[in-house]
């Protein structure tokens, strides 16, 4: 990374699901001024930088991932001028913007499609990716990651197109000049209208198999089978190189990359500095395997090997949360008796890792998953298809709902709940998907009036980074706790030590006393309320920061 883009590494990023946030014309959705009226509030907490999950035109089949007009607002989000309002604001209070760039497919609406549709010689007929029928039916087995299959036919073409998402998202075809240099110069125009940094959704498929071979995975329950070779194609990241050295380096751009990639190698490939692609990334996992397969120790170990691969030539994103997960404390916390103690520790075991953090909205109050009573409830087309596919796989449906339930992305898209009016203050009007019923207790203005909330933890997390830099920049090290549920570190700069301890469980737990030694009073504690932490027997999701003297 060079010296110049080191700016990255003192943010602490605050995604806004703008749909959810807060709505100001009680129309039941979030909208941009919804926004605007909470600047205070964000700035408050603290945090420095926002990424905006999209607020384009779309038709919202998924919720504004798919674009059907990239230079515009979505109407139902405001005007462009309430955009640059918004810009404005930030830049008042010194916070970054960072826009969520979707270019791997657009919408079906999106007027290119439209006329990439109507034949196979139109100026738009290679923006995007058409096969003919083989034998009549799609050229090959692929599923789409909504269910069904991943090719939809045209009949005014005569041909199939492909959509790794729903068929509403139809892929771009990047290998066409002309649509790379569309998007391009779109991009240039936003960061010429002053956005600071673009995450960058799903980026780990834009160049495509010519040849579309067939997946040897075994196939879904509808019998589709997901693509075998289609994340992280050397094509893909000379795409990738493309972007970064026409839009990204001549103009200090952040860039974070929503990426599929299993292996830390895989991970390394997109943000290694040397290979001048992304500044960090955002590796996803389907949320019903991170629900199977984490433990503590595998969080440590992860955080241990991501650190070794990038500590020399990288940098991390550091998220537990985001739109298209399950809430963290329901994930890998307790949303029951210790859900304050164990929301905090999460909080803190993040922001003590190297990179730079991401809060996304709610989780600095400790939102939790919501349990919506029929699946017509759920609006998520991803949670609507594996609903399906579990019927399918002989799941009844109540065991199906209780699955949903679980692992829906609507668990994190519910609306924030800024008080305990109706709605959770969040709209006067019907909310577009329903608020959680926890919004009684748990909420801002409850947590902003509690010196020892949530709320306030965070503040001090956040601020606790610019003050002590070892937090931002130090090296990280895992102590031997003799204990999987049991985590130990420390941050280390020349003149500054810091240890964090963490009992990620909710059995109490004592560490070896030695590792406390030459431990000061804690700088925070996630048992602040019963009076901080107490010595080497942490109790059940206790977590604490020492510096270390
Ligand atoms: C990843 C986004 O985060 C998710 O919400 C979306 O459904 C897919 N990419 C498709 O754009
Ligand atoms: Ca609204």
């Amino acid at each position: 990374m060079t010296e110049e883009k080191d700016w990255i590494k003192d943010l602490v990023i605050y995604q806004i699901y703008p749909r959810s946030f807060y709505d100001s014309n009680g129309d039941g959705i979030g909208d941009l001024p919804g926004i605007l009226q909470k600047m205070d509030y964000l700035e408050e907490l603290g945090v420095n930088a926002l990424w905006l999950s999209p607020v384009f035109r779309s038709p919202n089949d998924d919720n504004g991932y798919d674009i059907s007009g990239y230079q515009e607002i979505m109407e139902e989000f405001g005007t462009m001028e309430d955009w640059d309002r918004l810009r404005d604001g930030c830049k008042r209070r010194g916070m970054k913007l960072i826009m969520d760039l979707v270019v791997n497919h657009s919408s079906d609406e999106h007027p290119w499609f439209q006329e990439s549709r109507t034949s196979r010689d139109n100026p738009k007929s290679q923006y995007y990716i058409w096969r003919d029928p083989v034998d009549g039916r799609p050229p090959n087995n692929w599923a789409s990651a909504f269910g069904g299959g991943a090719w939809e036919y045209e009949p005014q073409r005569g041909q199939y197109y492909f959509h790794y998402f729903s068929k509403k998202q139809p892929d771009l075809n990047w290998a066409s000049p002309q649509l790379r240099e569309e998007i391009l110069s779109m991009m240039e125009w936003w960061v010429d209208k002053g956005v600071d940094g673009f995450r960058v959704d799903a980026i780990s498929y834009l160049d495509k198999p010519q040849d579309f071979p067939d997946s040897k995975l075994p196939p879904q329950p509808d019998g589709f089978s997901f693509p075998d070779c289609l994340a992280g194609r050397p094509g893909t990241h000379a795409y990738i190189r493309e972007m970064n050295r026409r839009v990204y380096a001549p103009r200090n751009v952040l860039t974070v990359g929503e990426v599929s990639a299993p292996t830390v190698e895989e991970l390394a490939n997109y943000v290694n500095t040397s290979r001048e692609e992304f500044d960090m990334a955002i590796p996803f996992v389907l949320p019903m395997v991170e629900i199977d397969t984490w433990s503590p120790e595998k969080l440590r170990r992860d955080a241990e090997e991501s650190y070794a691969a990038l500590k020399d030539q990288g940098w991390w994103a550091r998220f537990f949360s985001n739109h298209d997960k399950p809430r963290q404390v329901s994930l890998y916390g307790d949303d029951g008796e210790y859900w304050e103690a164990s929301a905090k520790l999460l909080g803190l075991f993040l922001h003590s890792l190297p990179g730079t953090p991401f809060v996304y909205q709610g989780e600095e109050i400790g939102m939790t998953n919501v349990k919506l009573p029929r699946i017509e409830d759920y609006d998520d087309p991803d949670t609507q298809n594996r609903y399906r596919q579990l019927l399918l796989s002989g799941a009844s449906p109540e065991a199906a709902l209780a699955r949903a339930q679980l692992e829906s992305r609507d668990n994190a898209r519910t609306p924030m709940q800024w008080d305990n009016t109706e709605h959770g203050g969040f709209t006067t009007g019907q909310p577009w998907l329903k608020v959680n019923p926890n919004a009684r207790e748990i909420n801002v203005e409850a947590q902003r009036q509690d010196p020892r909330s949530i709320f306030h933890f965070y503040r001090r997390l956040i601020a606790l980074r610019k003050e002590r830099p070892a937090l931002a920049r130090g090296d990280l090290s895992f102590l031997d706790t003799g204990c999987n549920e049991l985590i130990a570190l420390t941050r280390s700069l020349p003149g500054e030590r810091l240890l964090a301890v963490f009992n990620f469980s909710a059995e109490a737990h004592t560490l070896p006393a030695r590792l406390l030694e030459g431990a000061g009073e804690a700088l925070l504690s996630s048992y602040d309320r019963q009076g901080g932490c107490q010595g080497p027997a942490l109790r059940p999701y206790e977590a604490a920061l020492f510096p270390i003297n």
